[in-house]
């Protein structure tokens, strides 16, 4: 990689990426493509949050001034002026408090602890979670299995780092099939003596090429309520293993995750 330097300037009310590189390779082109797309999300999500705070204090401003500017007392101000004010109120504390929340999972995702080592059966691991997510998928009518034979699976990694990654890709996978007829989610193990994959994979609706290029971008999510943190978590907890975290997507078959560590 050749990133000379890199440094991100704020521009009036949009952010604007600035770099200096060598783009003749073309990780150095992927690179500067997923900070452009990382800070188009985060300036929505603030966008979306700052811009109603703003309105609504104006909104609050006005009302409690008269026009030669001096205050208005707050007693004099009507019944149903007093109703709007207390609402916009409201609606500034929820959205500053979701503004806070955003930021600290912005945090969290710049700080993942240093895998902490020990041998442990992932087989074991991975049927714990199943049991746990299968009520969720029942309620939906969603099959799990995971087809693994008796013999244990030992591996050397963080186990409750590698929980979280897991419990992602399930739920993703659940999630897929909502609604759906059918649907099934398959945990499949294999360990070489060099490396073990996990692969979960469903038969939802799959991800067409657009998606896919921006599923592994933090804050990248078309849930409604989803937080889009996830999958890039996950690729950073795995990343950090020394792992892989991969996908392979087929609009309307479904899709595979793949861990190989
Ligand atoms: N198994 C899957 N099938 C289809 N699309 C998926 C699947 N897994 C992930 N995606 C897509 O990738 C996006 C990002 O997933 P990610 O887990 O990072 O965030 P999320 O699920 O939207 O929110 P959350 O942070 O709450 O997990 C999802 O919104 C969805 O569009
Ligand atoms: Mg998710």
């Amino acid at each position: 990689m050749s990133i000379v330097a890199k440094r991100v300037v704020l521009q009036s009310d949009e952010f604007k990426v600035v770099a200096y590189h060598n783009i003749n390779s073309e990780m150095d082109q992927n690179e500067i493509e997923s900070w452009q797309k990382l800070i188009r999300v985060l300036t929505h999500e603030i966008k979306n949050s700052v811009i109603p705070i703003s309105t609504l204090t104006e909104v609050i401003s006005h009302m409690v001034t008269q026009e030669d500017g001096s205050n208005l007392s707050l007693s004099s101000l009507s019944e149903e002026d007093e109703k709007d004010i207390r609402k916009s109120l409201q609606t500034i504390e929820k959205r500053s408090k979701g503004l806070v929340k955003f930021v600290s999972s912005y945090g969290d995702l710049a700080k993942i602890p240093q895998p902490q080592l020990e041998e442990f059966d992932i087989k074991n691991l991975i049927r714990q979670i199943i049991s746990l997510e299968k009520t969720e998928a029942n309620k939906k009518d969603i099959k799990i299995s995971f087809s693994s034979g008796k013999k244990e699976v030992i591996i050397k990694a963080d186990p409750q780092l590698l929980e979280q990654v897991l419990i992602n890709l399930i739920k993703n996978a659940i999630e897929a099939l909502n609604g759906q007829k059918d649907g099934e989610v398959t945990v499949f193990m294999e360990q070489s003596e060099q490396l073990t994959s996990i692969k979960i994979k469903d038969n939802g609706p799959g991800m067409d090429q657009e998606i896919l290029n921006n599923i592994f971008i933090p804050f990248f999510t078309t849930k409604k309520g989803g937080s889009g943190i996830g999958l890039s978590l996950s690729r950073q907890i795995i990343r950090a293993h020394k792992g892989n975290l991969k996908v392979s997507s087929k609009l309307g078959e479904g899709s595979v995750f793949e861990i190989t560590l």
